[in-house]
């Protein structure tokens, strides 16, 4: 995996120039890069797709700032193998070959979405019945065998179970899916032993949302436990990282990192951004505010500058936590590479959203410098004790 990660430096280095002039005059004069200045203490990283990396002006952005791509709809479960050992891989192969060519590397993503909204009905059923444990068992590793191979020469990591921790207090560990509901944990086992046979030398995670969350944290741990008691090769967790503005989130980062050092796990942030039109009272009180919600656009044309700084200072203070920790965290990854490329501005509902570093004309937010100087200052490379829980 090391010897992937330095050629990938080296001809991602190698490609930026070029690639920069062309994309146009504003990527020639900025010559900063968001990689170079992390400097090897974590990579970074971002989600995308193929029709994202189709153009010129982002591909130079994602090229000059990140050295691992995640897919962030082409890979899944649904897109891959619509229907039982009906494969459709062209997406998928597009993608992994714009990092093959570039020298970049991909996190596979995701192997099993352990969410029944998030499955097709053939993995639920077997001959009109309910699917029996061992026919969904093979399909699984049926399923992450074949997909983990096919991507092996360039994914140095996979989120191979992804949301499969219930939400909230309570005293369910594991979501209620087709998954659980039909074979407890060992949905978890089967995908994380059939990976590591697959692609042995890759990272694999567990992926997830909320866990700065005290209560979810706590269930994350506990499955985390039993999976290592249960032999299934987690090397680490997934932090998703998809915060919103004025939340304190910090706490909790550090909680979660505190709880995955103690498991010997490592880190990764797997999917981050900061919502700049908070969306947590969509799911509160029984869905009753989501007409009144769905009306919410406040920023249609720009994002005022005030919002600009504390968007800035947030991020800036999420980095810094990153920087602490950087001997645990491999990577940092964004989901999404510039603001109208964001998911953000679909969930919860439509709307205008500004979470990332690039806006909509590609152009860097203060967010952006902020960090970018933050982490090219060479006092930061030097990495303080981390600091007791
Ligand atoms: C999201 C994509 O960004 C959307 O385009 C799609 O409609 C739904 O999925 N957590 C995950 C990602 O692990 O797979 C989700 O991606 C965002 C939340």
């Amino acid at each position: 995996m090391r010897r992937k990660v330095l050629i990938g430096f080296v001809i991602g280095a190698l490609s930026v120039l070029p690639m920069a002039l062309q994309a146009g005059s504003f990527a020639g004069k900025d010559t900063r890069s968001l990689k170079e200045a992390a400097g090897g203490r974590f990579l970074l990283g971002v989600a995308t797709s193929p029709k994202v990396l189709a153009n010129p002006v982002d591909s130079a952005l994602v090229k000059r700032h990140f050295q691992i791509l995640t897919p962030d709809n082409c890979m899944k479960p649904q897109a891959v193998q619509p229907s039982e050992g009906a494969w459709n891989f062209k997406a998928a192969d597009s993608f992994a070959d714009f990092a093959r060519k570039n020298g970049l590397q991909v996190t596979g993503h995701c192997l099993v979405w352990a969410k029944d909204d998030r499955t097709s009905a053939w993995m639920m059923e077997e001959n009109g019945a309910p699917v029996s444990r061992e026919t969904m068992l093979k399909r699984i590793e049926t399923h992450v065998t074949k997909v983990a191979k096919r991507y092996a020469d360039v994914a140095t990591m996979w989120d191979v179970v992804n949301e499969a921790v219930a939400d909230g207090g309570g005293e369910q560990i594991l979501r209620d899916s087709v998954y659980s509901r039909t074979t407890g944990m060992d949905f978890l086992v089967t995908a994380f032993k059939a990976a590591r046979a697959a692609d042995p030398d890759a990272l694999l995670i567990y992926n997830d949302y909320g866990d700065h969350n005290p209560a979810k944290l706590a269930k994350i741990v506990t499955m985390l436990k039993e999976l290592k008691r249960l032999g299934a090769p987690v090397d680490a967790f997934g932090m998703q990282g998809h915060f919103q503005i004025g939340e304190e989130s910090i706490k909790g980062m550090r909680n979660t990192i505190a709880a995955m050092r103690e498991l010997g796990l490592k880190v990764v942030v797997s999917e981050l951004d900061i919502d700049v039109i908070p969306r947590n009272r969509w799911w509160t009180d029984g869905g009753k505010h989501r007409e009144e919600l769905a009306k919410i656009n406040p920023y249609p044309d720009s994002l005022p500058s005030e919002l600009q700084q504390r968007l800035a200072t947030q991020y800036l203070a999420l980095f810094k936590v990153f920087v602490e920790n950087s001997d645990i965290i491999e990577r940092v990854s964004f989901w999404n590479v510039h603001d109208e490329e964001s998911w953000l501005n679909n969930f919860p509902w439509k709307r205008v959203n500004h979470p990332l570093f690039f806006d909509r004309q590609r152009q860097p937010k203060p967010a952006f410098d902020a960090v970018h100087k933050y982490l090219s200052a060479p006092e930061n490379h030097v990495r303080p004790p981390s600091p007791t829980p």
